[in-house]
């Protein structure tokens, strides 16, 4: 299942990066996908919001650091892998104890590790139209990539009756 969606700002970007954070459960995954600027830290910042990482928490994707948890209703595992030089660079980092932690994982540049991609998540891709609109496609792998991906799209078009 692949949900398309147009983003206008930054703001809209975060609130349906917040819809996505509410839905996360321990275990989960999501790569992002997009070339620089497109928008996967400001979709993150939201993720974070709707894990209930608290708003005074910085997330950003700092230059020389690859991994950050954030505290929350579930922990969040922040991955920005631009800067990996090899895979097993991962190991380094705790990326197979990452995953099968308590928390759910968001890893920009996933496609780094495209051999470590698991069965079961979302992949967001984002796509710089202009200088303020995104396209922005998220698909589910496996069941409960599907779940989400049905949740979400419950949660942006809610059907009535
Ligand atoms: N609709 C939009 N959604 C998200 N960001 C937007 C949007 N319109 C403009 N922007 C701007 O685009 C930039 C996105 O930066 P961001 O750091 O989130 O990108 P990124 O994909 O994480 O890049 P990098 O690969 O360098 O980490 C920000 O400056 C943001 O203000
Ligand atoms: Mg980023």
């Amino acid at each position: 299942m692949i949900l398309e969606l147009i983003s206008n700002s930054p703001e809209e970007t975060q609130q349906l990066g917040h819809k996505i954070g509410g839905l996360l459960k321990p275990g989960d995954w999501i790569g992002l996908t997009g070339e620089l600027g497109a928008g996967k830290t400001c979709l993150t910042q939201g993720i974070a919001q709707g894990a209930g990482v608290a708003a005074s928490v910085p997330v950003t994707s700092p230059t020389f650091i690859i991994h950050q948890t954030y505290p929350g209703r579930i922990d969040l595992y922040h991955l920005d892998l631009y800067r990996l030089s090899s895979f097993e660079e991962l190991h380094e980092i705790g990326y197979l104890e990452l995953v099968t932690g308590d928390g759910a994982c968001v890893v920009e540049w996933f496609e780094k590790i495209k051999e470590a991609v698991p069965d079961q998540g979302l992949v967001i891709s984002l796509e710089i139209v202009d200088e303020k609109e995104r396209s922005i496609s998220v698909s589910g792998i496996g069941k409960r990539g599907g779940d989400l991906v049905g949740g979400l799209k419950e949660l942006l078009y809610p059907s009535t009756g």
